[in-house]
């Protein structure tokens, strides 16, 4: 049985005082102990939040991380770092790091080797897009953003890592995957990992969905064999939504 996680990702919003009270809303408003629950604040807000969650079943993930430990490397921000700025996981891959920050499938694997040998647990995404789907690409875009961006890693450590199928033409577009749409491609995603990793790595990794989740359509999502939970955007910024996503898992 693979524990459902249900991540906030809040991109580029929140200022601290923001920050801080969404997550003290979150805490006191949804002692959650069947589900993990993750928020990535902004790198500028990360520490004051990974502060008061110290003790909270709330963790804590950075949205991105440069491959090297250390260096003059101006504006990026490393495993080391991030670590001691207080955060466990770390989002790697976005389809907006993707479109506008040159991510590839390359970058992301030095990314997720940089994350794991920190202990970081990667939160790997993946996803075709609108013209990619209508060519009736979506196995073959899936499976080289696996191969390519997983290559090298051992079964273990896909096990313990979490991918976020997220279809960029869902994502901040209010277009949800159907849930037949949605419980195909994690199947995909599930028989690619089981080719390159075996199945007990396949049967262990959680597998998120992402894009335009919300209260309305968490539910069914959330009760589909192969989905392990949500990455959620511009419905983690409110906490009332969130929490009710939160719920939707039990
Ligand atoms: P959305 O974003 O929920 O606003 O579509 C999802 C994501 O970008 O992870």
């Amino acid at each position: 049985m693979r524990t459902k996680i249900i991540a906030g990702n809040w991109k580029m919003y929140k200022t601290i005082a923001e920050a801080l009270e969404l997550v003290k809303t979150l805490h006191y408003g949804c002692q959650c102990n069947a589900t993990e629950v993750i928020v990535s604040p902004p790198a500028t807000a990360l520490p004051k939040v990974a502060e008061f969650l110290k003790d909270s079943y709330i963790k804590v993930a950075a949205q991105d991380l440069f491959w090297e430990d250390f260096g003059a490397y101006t504006g990026a921000l490393s495993a080391p770092l991030l670590k001691d700025a207080g955060a466990e996981y770390v989002i790697i891959g976005h389809s907006e790091r993707r479109q506008y920050f040159g991510e590839t499938n390359e970058t992301v694997n030095k990314k997720i080797k940089a994350a794991l040998k920190h202990t970081l647990i990667p939160i790997i995404c993946i996803g075709e897009t609108l013209t990619e789907r209508e060519a009736g690409q979506v196995g073959e875009v899936l499976a080289t953003q696996i191969t390519n961006g997983l290559a090298g890693l051992t079964e273990k450590e896909i096990a313990d890592s979490v991918v976020a199928y997220e279809p960029v033409w869902a994502i901040g577009t209010g277009k949800t995957a159907s849930p037949a749409e949605a419980e195909e491609a994690h199947v995909i995603i599930r028989q690619l990992i089981t080719k390159q990793f075996g199945n007990d790595a396949a049967n262990k990794l959680r597998i998120l969905y992402g894009g335009s989740v919300k209260p309305a359509n968490s539910k069914e999502l959330l009760s589909l064999e192969n989905i392990d939970g949500a990455l959620v955007g511009g419905a983690s910024l409110n906490a009332k939504d969130f929490i009710e996503i939160i719920k939707s898992c039990t």
